[in-house]
């Protein structure tokens, strides 16, 4: 899985490194931005008014209240109380509490392939079966409602979808998630939305909450966001579930209490600036993830047996490769291209540890700066033409 193949790949960098080659880093999904300083003068206040002591389990009430009204006024969820939102150490501690809360051992997730790998092992780790729903670039990686029907079983509990997504940085349309609101409704299934790249889009594509498109099906949707891309927060851990439904209100708190007894107390005041603070820096590294985007698709556009899917949201670039690129290159699949350029100092994931659909490609991210993005982007261009020596 990707845990492993990135500790393979980062393992090359470093040894790279060592050698005295520049290191680039698009392997890694951090964001190279720091938080706004509103943001880190809450963190020095919070600590320096000893806001240190246990905080209540389920988020601090005021975090908690304007998140409520985020979720309701910017992503149009209706009737979302402060109740109705769990802070969580990111979300990916929001998922692994989730479906520890809504899985039985067998219970079946359908989930997109290729996904983030963790969040298809979280569905594991609580027991649960994932069902991958293949996903292609020649219909821009649709996460397409009738694939889903077709995919259900009796065991089939939930409907696990992610966007902007990653690996792949496809947007789904407002009308294919309202499509998936259908197949849950007429199935009675849960929906849990995971928009960790809400703010992480580019024009003209539009990020759509899907619990805004179903105000009658509220208490089934689950949503998760987080802090870590939109906030550039990813070391603070914050992230939340907004959930309705009465089991999760019963259940989510317990799970909670057990894994982390509330999240770091002075982050949440952090994200208290974040979410109620200036936004202007949420739009600016929108701008600086687009150039780099830009930047690192043109570096790779037109390399023969490449082909490259110009990612609508995310830091991610999903790159497929044709078998004529193993054999220039003389290698044997996409982990060997993936070693050969972290030999030359250029990081990337295999696309295999993203499930069974990306044998043929790797993932590239563009969140560290835009100088290591312009100047891994020209290395590789040359590696996978074939002319690096
Ligand atoms: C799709 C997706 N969901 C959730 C997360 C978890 O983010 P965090 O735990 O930092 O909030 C990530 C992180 O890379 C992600 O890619």
């Amino acid at each position: 899985m990707a845990l492993g193949k990135i500790v393979q790949v980062r393992e090359r960098l470093f040894a790279a490194e060592a050698q005295g080659l520049p290191v680039y880093r698009l392997e890694s999904g951090d964001p190279s931005f720091t938080p706004p300083p509103h943001v880190v003068a809450a963190l020095e206040e919070a600590a320096r008014a000893g806001k240190t002591h246990y905080v209540p389990n389920n988020g601090i009430p005021s975090l908690r209240g304007a998140l409520a009204e985020k979720v309701r006024t910017k992503n149009g969820i209706p009737k979302v109380a402060a109740a109705d939102i769990f802070v969580t150490n990111g979300a990916m501690h929001a998922l692994n509490v989730l479906f520890g809360a809504l899985l039985r051992p067998g219970d079946e997730v359908v989930v997109p392939d290729p996904m983030w790998a963790e969040a298809v092992e979280n569905v594991r780790l609580a027991g649960g079966v994932p069902v991958a729903i293949p996903l292609s670039r020649e219909d821009g990686f649709a996460y397409a409602p009738d694939a889903i029907e077709a995919a259900l079983t009796p065991s089939t509990v939930a409907i696990f979808l992610n966007t902007p997504h990653n690996p792949t940085g496809a947007v789904q349309t407002e009308e294919r998630l309202a499509g998936i609101v259908e197949v849950a409704r007429r199935k009675d299934l849960w929906i849990i939305s995971d928009e960790a790249y809400e703010d992480v889009v580019y024009e003209p594509a539009r990020h759509v909450s899907l619990a805004s498109l179903a105000p009658d099906y509220g208490e089934r949707i689950v949503s998760v966001f987080s802090f870590s891309k939109s906030h550039a927060m990813a070391g603070l851990r914050t992230g939340y579930v907004v959930a309705r439904s009465p089991v999760l209100h019963d259940r989510l708190p317990k799970l909670l209490r057990c894994t982390i007894n509330g999240v770091n107390s002075i982050t949440q005041w952090a994200a208290l600036a974040a979410v109620t603070g200036d936004q202007s820096h949420v739009g600016m590294m929108r701008e600086e993830y687009r150039r780099r985007r830009d930047l690192l698709v043109e570096a790779l556009e037109g390399i023969d047996g490449v082909r490259v899917f110009p990612p609508q949201g995310t830091f991610f670039l999903w790159v497929e490769l044709e078998p004529s690129v193993y054999r220039r290159l003389g290698v044997s699949g996409a982990d060997g291209v993936s070693a050969l350029l972290a030999a030359r100092g250029v990081g990337s994931v295999p696309g295999d540890g993203f499930g069974t659909n990306g044998d043929d490609a790797i993932r590239l991210a563009f969140s560290c700066s835009t100088d290591m993005v312009r100047e891994g982007g020209r290395l590789m261009r040359e590696v996978l033409s074939g002319k690096a020596g």
